[in-house]
This record gives structure tokens, C-alpha cells and sequence, in this order.
């Protein structure tokens, strides 16, 4: 019977890790999957999460199951820093529950737009690839709106069109900030127009914040996720802490649903633990465990946000640095600068994306997207460089 399955094609984004380990150039630049490095090219655990995984040793005292829904105490915590004091947080319309990574959540998260039936889920193009192929997997079908324009601002008329094509059945997949993988965010007053045109549209809104704290701050970074959620009645929201804590394979997310009353939530999280249950029964604790003794403790706390605030100032720092390089070969560098988060699009062809990749040991995904925390000072130049030979 499993003589059936055709071969399928690696994960082009995950395939990058092994060629990159493969290459033995010593000046090879690692652009590919999105993890942030320091300015000397690592990827630490942070400082504040050893210090919590220290405590969780000495205190936990079992590991038994706690529940489809993992840790609610994880779950709570982060509530302030995702919604804060927005309306629909305070009137308890928002209920939650752990999730193994962003990915679970999203996973979850359409399931059960599926389950409550939504057929179309509207995303604009270019997306995450595995947004689509999750949409895909689970039978949904794909409708694309153009997300970035030529000028690499957003494309406000391809969201516009979108929300005004929208049906009964249609879920809306936004990026709360840090667009993957363009960097395109909205701007607050094209949040607002967003918002204000969701209050009449049909469309279930799902806004997947995988990179809070990456692009402008906590706060600033969930601008666009509290409006939108101020002007619909029901909303789904994929969180990832894989980004915002470092805790990349540890697998750390949560899902979350707001109702227009309190009293609709249960329902709905009842459908959401099945089909946890259904698929991973439980989320794996230890990295929740690690967030959730951060987010409880003011020192630890504080600790964490100074260590976001650092990498969010490299990345300031690098994306500052190749806008002013100005052009490269036939690329324009200078709309990076404007972007936020770990990702920009380098406007390459595949082939030139091969030819960097083989010439100068350059990897970047195949739509020539970058991992911008991948350069540093120190090897900024060469990158630019190699973009002026393959594109000049
Ligand atoms: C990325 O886009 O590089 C990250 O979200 C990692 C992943 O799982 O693809």
C-alpha cells in the first residue's frame, strides 16, 4: 500500500539548513531559514530562558499530562503583551489555549474554520509557503490578493479588492507584523482603513503574529491586531514565541479565539482541544513552561525585553546599513530600510538566486527572500557585492 506514495520535493525553505551545512567556503552566508543571529552569526538561547529553564529544573516537581490545552498559565501571561487593555481582552472574549509552535496554531486554527465552514482562505501573495500548503492539506481552497507593491510598500488596493470580494466562508489570513517573507507591513493608517472595511465584510479574520517584538516593539508590533480586532466580532490569532524567545525547536505557540459575548467561547474551545486531540494530544511543555516563569517573574521579564531590544536594534542596524548601499547591480536596496522584522525579498530571478547560491555562497530561499539578522558588519559588503554581479 505505501508503495503508492510518490516522492515528494524537500521543504525548499528546510532543505537550505543542510546545504548550507554542506558548503565548506568559509565565507558562506547563511540567509535562508528565518532564526536570528547575532553580529557574530549565532543563534544563542537567551539569557533570560536559561535562567528560567534553571528554575523549571529545580522546581518542577512532575510531568504529568496537563490537557490538550498545555499550559493555561502560559497561555494567560502573554495575554497583556498580545491584546492589552483592548476591549474585547478585558470582557473575557478572548479564551486560548497552547499549541506546538506557530505552525500548530495555524493548523488548529484553519481546521477549525474548516469545521465551522470556510471553504476560501483569501492570503495575500507572496505568503509563508506553509501557509498555503497547510490550506491545501486540509482541502481549502486558495484565493491570492497581491500583498507587495513595486515600491516595496504594501499593495492597498490588492486588500482593498480582496476584503471587497470577500463571501460568506472566507477566512482573511493577515500578518499581524514582519510580513514573511516580504517585510511589508501596514502602516497604523492602512491598519485602520483595513479595520474599518473588515467591520463590514463577511470574512473571518485569522492574523498569524509569529514576530512580535521583531519589528517595532511589542506594543507597536500588535497596532494592527487590535484594531482589527476592535472592529470584528470574531477573530482567530496564531501566536508564535519561537522568534520572540529564541525557542525555535522547542515548539512554543498558542491559538487564540475571540466571540462577540463571552458566553460563545466555550463551544469553540471545544472544538479546538478535539482537534488538538486529535492530532498532537498534547503541546509539548518545557519551552511554555520556560515563557511562562519569564513572564512571571518582573526580573526575568525585563531581562527578556532587553534582549529583544538588542536584536531588534541589529536588525535596525543591518536593514539601515544596506538601504544606504543604495543599488546593487539592478536591485534597489533602499526599501529595506523601511521594512521590519527578519525578512526582506531581494527581486532576483531563480536563476540569479542559484548563481549566488553557487558562485558566492550565498543562500536565500528561492523567491529571493533574506534572512536579514544573517549579515553582519562583517560580511554586509560581499552580500551586496555578490547581488551587483549576478543582477548587473
Ligand atoms: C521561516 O519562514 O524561515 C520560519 O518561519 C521558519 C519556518 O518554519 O519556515
Amino acid at each position: 500500500m505505501l508503495s503508492n506514495l510518490e516522492q515528494q520535493p524537500a521543504d525548499a525553505l528546510l532543505a537550505l539548513i543542510k546545504l548550507h551545512n554542506a558548503d565548506t567556503r568559509l565565507d558562506k552566508i547563511d540567509l535562508g531559514v528565518g532564526v536570528y543571529r547575532t553580529g557574530q552569526g549565532e543563534t544563542p538561547v537567551f539569557g533570560a530562558i536559561k535562567a528560567a529553564e534553571k528554575k523549571l529544573v529545580e522546581t518542577q516537581d512532575s510531568k504529568a499530562y496537563l490537557g490538550p490545552e498545555g499550559d493555561m498559565g502560559f497561555v494567560e501571561a502573554l495575554v497583556p503583551y498580545i491584546f492589552g487593555d483592548s476591549a474585547p481582552s478585558l470582557d473575557g472574549r478572548i479564551d486560548g489555549m497552547q499549541t506546538p509552535g506557530g505552525t500548530g496554531s495555524l493548523r488548529l486554527a484553519l481546521a477549525m474554520a474548516k469545521r465551522s465552514g470556510a471553504t476560501r482562505i483569501v492570503i495575500g501573495k507572496p505568503s509563508w509557503p506553509n501557509h498555503p500548503q497547510i490550506c491545501r492539506d486540509l482541502g481549502l481552497d486558495i484565493v491570492e490578493f497581491n500583498h507587495a507593491a513595486p515600491d516595496g510598500t504594501a499593495d492597498m488596493e490588492g486588500i482593498r479588492q480582496a476584503i471587497a470580494n470577500g463571501q460568506e466562508g472566507d477566512v482573511l489570513m493577515l500578518h499581524g507584523c514582519c510580513h514573511n517573507p516580504t517585510g511589508i507591513d501596514y502602516a497604523r493608517s492602512e491598519w485602520d482603513e483595513i479595520s474599518a472595511l473588515l467591520a463590514d465584510s463577511p470574512m473571518l479574520p485569522l492574523i498569524d503574529l509569529a514576530y512580535q517584538g521583531l519589528g517595532n516593539g511589542m506594543e507597536e508590533d500588535a497596532y494592527g491586531l487590535r484594531r482589527v480586532l476592535g472592529s470584528v466580532p470574531q477573530a482567530l490569532i496564531c501566536y508564535s514565541c519561537d522568534k520572540n524567545f529564541g525557542l525555535y525547536r522547542d515548539r512554543v505557540g498558542a491559538l487564540y479565539v475571540m466571540m462577540e459575548q463571552a458566553g460563545q467561547l466555550a463551544p469553540v474551545m471545544s472544538n479546538a482541544h478535539a482537534l488538538a486531540r486529535a492530532n498532537w494530544s498534547q503541546p509539548p511543555d518545557h519551552g511554555a513552561a520556560a515563557v511562562r516563569l519569564i513572564l512571571e517573574d518582573k526580573a526575568l521579564t525585563a531581562q527578556w525585553l532587553d534582549e529583544l531590544d538588542q536584536m531588534r536594534e541589529r536588525m535596525r542596524q543591518v536593514r539601515q546599513t544596506l538601504a544606504a548601499a543604495g543599488r546593487a547591480g539592478s536591485v534597489d536596496l533602499t526599501p529595506i530600510g523601511g521594512q521590519s522584522g527578519l525578512f526582506s525579498i531581494i527581486p532576483l530571478t531563480k536563476e540569479q538566486v542559484l548563481e549566488m547560491r553557487e558562485k558566492h555562497g550565498v543562500y536565500m530561499a528561492g523567491s529571493g527572500r533574506i534572512n536579514v539578522a544573517g549579515l553582519t558588519m562583517g560580511n554586509i559588503d560581499g552580500f551586496v557585492g555578490a547581488i551587483a554581479d549576478v543582477s548587473g
